[in-house]
């Protein structure tokens, strides 16, 4: 059967790979540094988006934090979120898994508990608005120490009840899972589940040490993978989803264009592949404009994009019978 865009726009979605200060886009972020009397590094709204051209991640990574400066608040972070729950309603995304990192805000001297408490505002009001559902993961910076990571983790000890698991991002290549070891280990005995970006620009080693010495239940990105059979085989044995950012891997150069990405290589070979934005505000494009893109430049089938949508769900953090009830939803439409 056909893929029509009226079919694409009611499929219901999930997103499990969003760092929400990579929402920020630089309309709200001139007005929160109005807001704040924060000075920023570009004269305009334009001249912001024209500086988003990205030779690598992180040519990205120095945009995205500075930007971040403009967050002070509990409102900003209310307002950052609930901008991008706003895209997430346009899109069909009925369930989200948002990553934030603290240490952004933490080093310039904003109290965890105000990020923290600004987030969930708006996560429990777009529940109670708009239906929508979400988890969310505290992510470590991994160009920082393991040190800086143990500090953060004290912090968030008062409010652990406030998040849903940990993740790791920021430069990966040079920063290994490894290096993380001891501090994952003591997230697993909190009983926080586990994610890790493995596999981006960094090579399958990276996926393995996730894998094995963090015990992650998802890696993000992870197209990589690809180039290791025997990784291949043991994330499919272990069913680990793999929350791919197509749009993302285009912008920060992993594939040269859309039509060159690996996603359905990925699916072909079995993996639970996803689709995700990442960064939508510096990548162009939120979780629809995700799957409007791939569907074109990969031409996805009608089978491919309910498969992925189902991978979606099945990767997610819902309850069992959550996640029923949404593949079915899914299948209705597919039947
Ligand atoms: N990769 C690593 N770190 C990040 C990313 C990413 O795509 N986005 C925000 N932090
Ligand atoms: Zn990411």
């Amino acid at each position: 059967m056909q893929v029509t865009p009226d079919w694409l726009a009611r499929l219901p979605k999930t997103e499990l790979h969003l760092h929400i200060e990579g929402t920020l886009e630089p309309e709200l972020m001139f007005a929160l540094a109005r807001r704040n009397g924060v000075a920023l590094p570009y004269p305009s709204v334009e001249a912001a988006r024209a500086a988003y051209d990205f030779s690598a991640l992180q040519s990205f990574l120095d945009l995205y934090y500075a930007g971040a400066s403009v967050l002070l608040t509990e409102q900003d972070f209310y307002d950052l979120t609930a901008a991008y729950l706003l895209r997430c309603r346009a899109d069909r995304v009925v369930h989200t898994e948002i990553f934030f990192d603290p240490q952004t805000h933490t080093a310039r001297g904003v109290p965890y508990a105000t990020v923290l408490s600004g987030i969930r505002r708006a996560l429990a009001d777009a529940q109670a608005q708009f239906g929508i559902s979400s988890k969310l993961i505290l992510c470590f910076l991994r160009h920082l120490s393991e040190q800086d990571g143990f500090a953060t983790l004290r912090e968030a000890e008062p409010y652990l009840d406030l998040i849903d698991g940990v993740g790791l991002d920021s430069s990966e290549v040079g920063h290994p899972p490894e290096k993380f070891f001891r501090l994952f280990a003591r997230c697993k005995a909190l009983g926080l589940p586990r994610v890790a970006h493995a596999g981006e620009e960094g090579p399958p080693e990276y996926v393995w040490q996730a894998l094995d010495l963090l015990d992650v239940c998802r890696i993000d990105h992870g197209v990589r993978a690809l180039e290791d059979p025997a990784l291949v085989a043991e994330l499919i044995r272990r069913q680990i989803p793999l929350t791919v950012c197509p749009l993302s891997n285009v912008k920060l150069k992993v594939f040269e264009r859309l039509a060159d990405h690996n996603l359905r290589a990925l699916l072909e070979a079995g993996l639970v592949a996803t689709i995700n934005s990442d960064d939508p505000a510096y990548f162009g494009g939120y979780v629809g404009e995700n799957w409007r893109a791939c569907t074109e430049a990969l031409a996805l089938s009608r089978a491919e994009l309910t498969q992925l949508a189902i991978n979606g769900f099945r990767g997610s953090w819902l309850s069992r019978p959550e996640q029923e009830r949404w593949i079915a939803e899914i299948e209705a439409m597919t039947a």
